[in-house]
């Protein structure tokens, strides 16, 4: 079974070529960073357009790179959302011309099931799952009691912890994405500033926006008695913060919750300190099998689109070709 899969949901144009979900043919991502960070985040509009600049350069080296045609290709995957309207129509539109073009299968993915299946490149992924995913545009906690059913059990009320990275960076002037800059500037903070705890109503629930403002109040309180901050202290504070709180919860839904495996998930899954703080709950639940992305498919990537169509075309998921990009998709 080889896929060709499409992800263009925010600032990644990006193709892979996969075959039975496991073996990474080839996986080609153009990244508009460059362009978004002189902005400090992505700007829809522009996102759109560099889309429709790079997607059949990257589609052909994809299939370059993976010595395939499209002869050789048995499906067609996208992500149909959530994301940007009108970055996931350009991905949209690609799959559904190659699929009416070649009369192959179309699989329109979820791309937070993406993240999720993304662990099946290191893992076989076991059931009852419960994922910890943690994205630009996404927080929360989502269990599959069985393959390819997603109930989600707790989710922010307010920024997902992916952006209050991003935003907390812009306050510490640092570049965009904020996430990688954090993360290495926390490796050398200590314990000196004190962030508040945020209470959510719902326990399995996450909340990060009272945290940003509370750093953003820090630095105005300094600035103004003209005291110099701490970055990397601040930085540190923030990130042990914010990793409490997933941690926390995490742990929480494991003793709610029956759960064989748990899966990290999403662009944050790349941070170097919840990678560690994950690893180690293996002493905690000697029984629970652990699995973190490998980095490169940490971040927006086609691979995991791939990884998860071959689970949805098992369950008989299609698409037609009047199906349209949906910002606000929900899991099926
Ligand atoms: O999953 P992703 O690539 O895009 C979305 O679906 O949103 O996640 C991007 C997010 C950005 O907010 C970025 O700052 C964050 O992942 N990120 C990180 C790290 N690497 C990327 N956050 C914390 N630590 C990192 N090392
Ligand atoms: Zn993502």
């Amino acid at each position: 079974m080889r896929i060709c899969a499409i992800e263009s949901s925010c600032d990644e144009t990006a193709v892979a070529i996969i075959e039975d979900g496991k073996t990474v043919l080839s996986n080609v991502v153009s990244s508009q960073i460059n362009v978004h960070s002189k902005f400090g985040g992505v700007i829809p509009e522009v996102a759109s357009r560099l889309h429709i600049e790079n997607i059949s350069v990257v589609l052909e080296e994809a299939l370059r790179k993976a010595n395939s045609t499209m002869d050789q290709i048995d499906a067609i995957a996208v992500t149909q959302g959530p994301g940007l309207i009108g970055s996931l129509h350009v991905g949209l539109l690609a799959a559904k011309t190659l699929a009416w073009a070649t009369g192959k299968p179309l699989i329109p993915i979820h791309h937070i099931a993406g993240h999720i299946y993304a662990n099946a490149f290191v893992d076989a992924i076991e059931y009852p799952l419960l994922a910890l995913v943690v994205s630009g545009g996404h927080t929360e906690l989502v269990y599959l009691k069985e393959e390819w059913s997603f109930e989600i059990l707790g989710s922010t009320q307010d920024d997902a912890v992916g952006e209050a990275y991003d935003k907390v960076a812009r306050v510490l002037h640092l570049s965009y994405p904020g996430g990688p800059a954090i993360d290495k500037l926390a490796k050398t903070g200590q314990a000196h500033y004190q962030l508040p705890r945020v209470k959510t109503e719902e326990p399995l629930n996450f909340s990060f926006s009272g945290l940003k403002s509370a750093v953003l109040q820090l630095v105005q309180r300094e600035t103004k008695q003209e005291r110099e901050i701490n970055q990397t202290d601040l930085a540190y504070a923030f990130q042990e913060a914010v990793l409490g709180e997933l941690l926390r919860k995490t742990k929480l839904a494991l003793e709610m919750y029956d759960v064989r495996h748990l899966v990290l998930a999403g662009g944050v899954a790349a941070n170097s300190r919840l990678r560690i703080l994950i690893n180690e709950l293996s002493t905690e639940y000697p029984n629970l099998k652990i699995t973190i992305p490998p980095l490169w498919c940490c971040t927006d990537n086609a691979a995991m689109i791939g990884a998860a169509a071959e689970v949805a075309y098992r369950h008989g998921i299609r698409g037609n070709l009047d199906i349209s990009a949906n910002p606000g998709l929900e899991y099926k």
